[in-house]
């Protein structure tokens, strides 16, 4: 095996299987853009089905795009069937799927609140529990794995952004309470916590302020590097995590952040 996390040519993902949700766009697609690329064979499950059959494409049209609302159990097994039909069983399921909401808790409506944590809390624990069986047989035959994208916000916190952290909070406990619980299993589950990246996320933050060029810079300058990630970055580490290289590694909360989360 080749190794070496910085280097898309390891080709450590030939003859696995991997299903990234929320894979349509931004982090997700970088994601299976990179497993891909390292010999993969993906499923891009996203609520947009257009943004995931563009993905796959992107991958070489190699797997299969499907629309998925992780929020519906309905939606998770049955992409999860087809899936099995199609692939056989699944060795790395990526729970990338989030939404972002601004608010204090008095600005956060409750409806707004549990949208949040249906798709950044619940989504993962479903799909995590849906894709079990599959994860679980091919983990007998060497190995399987979990990676949650939680967030440097599940790990310190920001104002205005209550029902968000509190969602990426519980994602880093549930990495920890999943790790324990299949660790003699062959199935290890971590989670990444990516600070400041440059996504559709982050520019419809931007698109709220009145200069959006002033936003950015003012941004860039927050981690202490000096610059906004990129998608590449956290799917870098993800597939760190998703690989067998990352064998004694279970339970982790892996910080990609420019250092912001240091200061
Ligand atoms: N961008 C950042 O700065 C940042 C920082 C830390 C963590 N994250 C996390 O990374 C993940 C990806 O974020 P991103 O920045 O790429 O966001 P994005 O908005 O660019 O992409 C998110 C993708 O998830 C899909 N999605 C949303 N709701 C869904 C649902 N219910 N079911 C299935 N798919 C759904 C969207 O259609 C979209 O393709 C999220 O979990 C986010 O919380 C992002």
């Amino acid at each position: 095996m080749k190794i070496g996390s910085g280097d898309p040519t390891a080709r450590r993902f030939v003859g696995k299987d991997c299903v990234v949700t929320g894979g349509g766009g931004g982090i997700g697609r970088a994601v299976a853009l990179r497993l891909a690329a390292e010999g993969g064979r993906v499923a891009v499950l996203d609520v947009n089905e257009e943004g995931a059959r563009e993905t796959l494409a992107l991958c070489g049209g190699q797997g299969l795009a499907a629309r998925m609302d992780v929020r519906s159990e309905a939606d998770v097994t049955a992409v999860a069937a087809d899936i099995e039909k199609a692939f056989g069983g699944v060795d790395v399921l990526v729970n990338n799927a989030g939404i972002e909401k601004l608010g204090t808790i008095v600005e956060t409506a409750p409806d707004v609140w549990d949208e949040i944590m249906a798709v950044n809390l619940r989504g993962p624990y479903l799909c995590s529990r849906v894709f079990l069986p599959q994860l679980l047989a091919r983990a007998a035959k060497g190995g399987a794995a979990v990676v949650h994208n939680a967030s440097l916000m599940g790990q310190v916190s920001s104002p205005r952004l209550a029902a968000y952290c509190a969602s990426k909070a519980g994602l880093i406990s549930l990495t920890r309470s999943m790790a324990l619980d299949f660790a003699t299993k062959n199935l290890r589950v971590n989670c990444v916590c990516p600070g400041i990246v440059h996504t559709d996320m982050l520019e419809r933050r931007f698109a709220l302020k009145p200069d959006r060029e002033a936003a950015y810079a003012r941004v860039s300058q927050r981690p202490p590097v000096h610059y906004i990630g990129n998608p590449e970055d956290v799917a870098a580490a993800i597939a760190y995590l998703a690989a067998d290289e990352a064998r004694f590694v279970t339970g982790a909360a892996l910080t990609i952040d420019g250092g912001v989360g240091a200061a």
